[in-house]
């Protein structure tokens, strides 16, 4: 088992360069399943989802090199099976974008129920809902979901709650379903607007990606040949925009999209950190005092609730007490015991945490209860004097591509140990 360690209260400088979005590209790869022709993809995150769903996709019938660290090469002309059922599926939440993608290109998807990290109840019911609507039937028998359809066929669906997973799903399968599709009350995070793009780009005709209406006129093919280039990944580049604000340091977080990042960076200014926003890179720097705010998390545009738990370490610095109500996840403060172990003066009613600050947080042996949590401990491992032993990193190699890498060239003192 891997730690990191870090020895905190280095100020963080210099330049860092975001990869790839790991919740596009978690989609993307499955959605190539949706041609049988081949395709390239650029700007993939080297991280364990992406690794995990190769090997998935490989197990199908997958040709897929590697073209260099961020580049894939996808053939998927001899996938011949509609049955996912390996031991890696479940460990990773992504894998129920196989269900609409292999629904799509076989009428047929058998898939293990979809694992990933914990916070709360993780339904699909939204994603089943949208199936059921394009003409298929959905059994779960044995830990695993079994789709079939005679045919599907565009028809309206309705979310009852906004979810980024159902919304994608729904287009997965519909993009190959006979006639129209809208999707109501839709997602529209950035990531979904990139997997939009990517489907067009193969030849799909999707209308609306980004807005709450998205309609889908359904093809008998996609085609392949094509080269697509996935966004930066708006939460690699608000955790680092965290950390410089957390170091007091200074930081030109570089490949973002500013636009994706405008709730943080407001957040950040009414804390009285700088945030200087230029095309593509945002600076974050800060010596001073930092003021307390209220949060809550919320669909995008809105908060983004990834951010929720390295913002709340940022937070144990904040002059005064702040709150953070999450309004996506049931359960999504787990994490705040270990920052707790820091010596964090958190109090967690439901949905809603209370930080009282500023405390100075000390280093402590921490795990990273999932893959959000574990930027919390490491923003908190930053900030705190002394050292902090970070177990259970698997979940951050989950999303975080050579995290202790790019913290070191900022000048942070951590390191990987066995
Ligand atoms: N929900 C339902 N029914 C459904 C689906 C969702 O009730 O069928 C509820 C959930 O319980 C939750 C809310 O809807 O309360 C939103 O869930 P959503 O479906 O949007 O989440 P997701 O698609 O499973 C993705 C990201 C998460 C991120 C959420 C919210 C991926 C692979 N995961 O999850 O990312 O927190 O959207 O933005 O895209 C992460 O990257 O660390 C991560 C957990």
């Amino acid at each position: 088992m891997e730690k990191l360690v870090i020895h905190g209260q280095k100020r963080l400088k210099g330049e860092v360069t975001v990869s790839g979005a790991k919740n596009a590209a978690v989609a993307i790869i499955p959605a190539t399943i949706l041609s049988d022709g081949d395709c390239t993809i650029e700007n993939i995150p080297d991280i364990l989802d992406v690794s995990i769903l190769k090997d998935i996709l490989t197990d199908l019938g997958s040709n897929i090199k590697k073209l260099n660290d961020s580049s894939l090469y996808i053939d998927n002309s001899n996938i011949n099976s509609f049955t996912a059922t390996n031991k890696q599926i479940g460990k990773l939440r992504a894998s129920y974008y196989l269900m609409g993608a292999l629904l799509g290109r076989f009428n047929k998807a058998v898939v293990t129920f979809p694992g990933g990290c914990d916070f709360g109840v993780r339904p699909i019911d939204q994603h089943i809902k949208g199936f059921e609507a394009l003409g298929a039937k959905v059994e779960i028998e044995h830990g695993k979901v079994i789709i079939t359809a005679q045919k599907l066929v565009g028809a309206p669906v309705y979310l009852d709650v906004v979810s980024v997973g159902a919304t994608i799903n729904i287009m997965l399968a519909a993009v190959k379903a006979e006639g129209v599709t809208t999707i109501e009350n839709a997602a529209k995070e950035p990531h979904i607007v990139d997997v939009a793009n990517f489907l067009n780009a193969m030849g799909a005709d999707i209308k609306g990606a980004g807005t709450d209406v998205i309609k889908i006129r359904g093809k008998k093919h996609l085609k392949g040949g094509h080269t697509y280039t996935i966004i930066p990944d708006q939460i690699e580049a608000g955790t680092y925009m965290i950390a410089a604000a957390a170091t007091k340091g200074d930081v030109l977080v570089k490949n973002v999209i500013p636009k994706h990042m405008e709730s943080l960076t407001a957040k950040l200014q009414e804390m009285n950190v700088k945030v200087d926003v230029f095309d593509d890179s945002i600076r974050v720097y800060s010596r001073d005092k930092i003021q307390k705010v209220n949060i809550k998390t919320l669909p995008y545009p809105g908060f983004p609730t990834d951010l929720q738990p390295p913002i709340t370490s940022l937070l144990c610095r904040a002059e005064g007490t702040s709150t953070i109500t999450e309004g996506v996840w049931d359960n999504r403060f787990q994490y705040v015991d270990e920052l707790k172990r820091m010596g964090a003066k958190i109090k967690v009613e439901g949905r809603m945490a209370v930080i009282e600050g500023p405390v100075r947080l000390t280093g402590a042996p921490v795990r990273a209860m999932d893959l959000r949590a574990g930027a919390a401990m490491v923003v908190a491992g930053l900030m705190a004097r002394g050292e902090t032993v970070i177990s259970n990193i698997s979940y951050i190699d989950r999303g975080y591509e050579r995290l202790e890498e790019k913290l070191r060239a900022l000048g942070a003192d951590v390191e990987r140990i066995k």
